[in-house]
């Protein structure tokens, strides 16, 4: 028997995870690592705690399974996206990594915008210049931290820096980076233009290859550190999402799934170039070769359900993890008894700025209708509920695009509570499936490395096999109705808060 690992660089820990070649995990192992906030908008972590995540799961993994590590065909990876990671000239780490939900760039995006022009960086790129995309942190340490600029040698992207650690080869692949604002969509290789006017040195950014390609070998010294065999093949894995795409099967035309983690993603595969000229979904290479994604992003997803876990749950948080209990499972069941629309409470998921569609980094979280009856279970549930409707603007989006799909997958932490995935049902109107392999990104990053060492003759054939579905939860009808009511109140409250959350910001 031949086993696969997939390795998922999160923002909330890294997860490794052992499949055997059917695709039946065997063992994971996560470790978890902090979120530096130095400044209210600004999101930031450490390159060696992703590293160090990497070696203890990884070594904990191997030690449980009870396989001999030549066993181990092959490794992939999935990663969070846009995470700027600059190396010197030795390949150590000059700062923290500026990452996806970082919103400090509006300037260096504005300066994009203007030395590219707008409507050549989207026919480029295929999105507008955001916040958080690479392209503007870079350009963001050139302007304020120029002694970091100049010693920078290397640019990569957070999972191909823990690539670079396991094999000492520098590689990029075409999901993630055409998350940075850099890369010729159409190509799938750096768009020397886009580079010339922004005077990024081409020499800093590695070749840019498809996800499933081999990287590079487990070297001595990783080896040693983590139980793998010196010389097991790594491939070069692709961007979280474009991951999790594969883990849920999502390999083909029609097919989308939601993801609710840190960020909350609605993806649908394209088997061509769709794209929103005005950046209000984003659109990327796959990590299928040759296909694309079009998704929408909604920045603090599980992230706001975390914050209302550790500011106002912290009781049940000590005493759950006492009785090893899961407190996601009782925060959701307590918000499973509150009413839908929290007796009039509506919650703005916009704690870290917010991407798709308002892709404005001044927003802020809002309790709109607040009232002395009001409980944190009533916050909760309006917590679920905001985050819920920012995806369901994204699948708007997608339909105006003519990006159809009459069903969704779901995975991610949210997918594995029954209230999110009624929500889901009932808000989007269409049936949610969850597959019965949960690892999502992680089984998505070993199929890559399956496909890559030659164990599945391609992605949508490993997927064919290894993909089992779940019965979906369909959409009551009499709950669509209620979350409608509510669904278009929240589609009216940005658009009157806009200019005052610019004036927040200055203050
Ligand atoms: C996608 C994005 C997030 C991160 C989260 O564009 O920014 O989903 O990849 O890890």
């Amino acid at each position: 028997m031949k086993y696969l690992i997939g390795i998922d660089i999160g923002t909330s820990g890294t997860k490794t995870a052992l499949f055997d070649e059917f695709g039946v995990l065997c063992g994971s192992a996560t470790v978890e690592y902090p979120l530096h906030q130095p400044q209210n908008g600004w999101a930031e972590q450490d390159p060696s705690d992703w590293w160090d995540a990497c070696v203890k799961s990884l070594k904990e993994v191997l030690a449980k399974a009870n396989i001999a590590a030549e066993d181990i065909a092959g490794i992939g990876f999935s990663g969070q996206m846009h995470g700027l990671v600059m190396l010197g000239e030795d390949g150590e780490v000059i700062r923290n990594s500026i990452i996806w939900c970082d919103g400090r760039t509006a300037k260096e995006c504005d300066e994009i915008t203007r030395l590219v022009g707008a409507s050549r960086l989207i026919e480029l790129t295929a999105n507008p210049a955001l916040t958080s995309f690479t392209a503007g942190n870079i350009l963001w340490v050139k302007n304020n931290e120029p002694d970091n600029f100049k010693r920078c040698r290397h640019i990569l992207l957070p999972k191909d820096y823990i690539r670079y650690k396991l094999t000492g080869n520098f590689g990029m692949e075409a999901s993630d980076a055409s998350g940075m604002n850099m890369l010729d969509i159409n190509t799938r290789d750096w768009s020397k233009e886009v580079l010339g006017k922004l005077g990024i040195d081409a020499s800093m950014l590695p070749e840019v290859k498809e996800a499933c390609d081999v990287a590079g070998y487990i070297t001595k010294e990783a080896a040693l550190l983590t139980g793998l065999k010196e010389g097991t093949p790594v491939v070069y894995g692709g961007g979280d999402n474009m991951a999790a795409a594969i883990g849920t099967g999502v390999v083909d035309s029609g097919k989308a799934f939601i993801t609710i983690g840190t960020s909350g993603v609605l993806f649908a595969h394209s088997d061509s170039v769709a794209v929103d000229l005005k950046g209000r979904v984003n659109t990327f290479c796959s990590a299928v070769p040759g296909a694309w994604a079009v998704f929408g992003c909604s920045l603090a997803a599980g992230l706001s359900f975390q914050w209302m876990r550790n500011n106002f749950f912290t009781q049940e948080m000590k005493e759950a993890k006492e009785l090893g209990q899961n407190i996601y499972d009782q925060m959701t069941d307590s918000a499973s008894k509150v009413p839908i629309g929290a007796d009039r409470l509506i919650f703005l998921p916009y704690l870290m700025g917010e991407r798709s569609p308002i892709l404005d980094p001044n927003a802020r979280g809002v309790f709109f209708g607040l009232s002395a009856i009001h409980t944190k279970y009533d916050m909760l549930r309006a917590v679920m509920e905001g985050v819920v409707y920012a995806l369901r603007q994204s699948l708007d989006v997608l339909r105006e695009l003519g990006v159809g799909f009459s069903e969704i997958y779901a995975t991610g932490g949210g997918a594995r509570s029954p209230l999110w995935r009624q929500m889901i049902a009932d808000v989007f109107e269409l049936p949610v499936t969850t597959i019965q392999n949960r690892e999502g990104p992680a089984l998505g990053a070993a199929i890559m490395a399956g496909v890559g060492t030659g164990l599945y003759p391609s992605v949508s054939e490993a997927c064919k096999s290894i993909i089992k579905v779940n019965p979906s939860d369909v959409p009551i009808l009499a709950n669509s109705t209620v979350y409608a009511d509510y669904y278009n109140l929240f589609k009216d409250l940005y658009p009157g808060m806009k200019d005052g959350f610019k004036t927040l910001s200055m203050l």
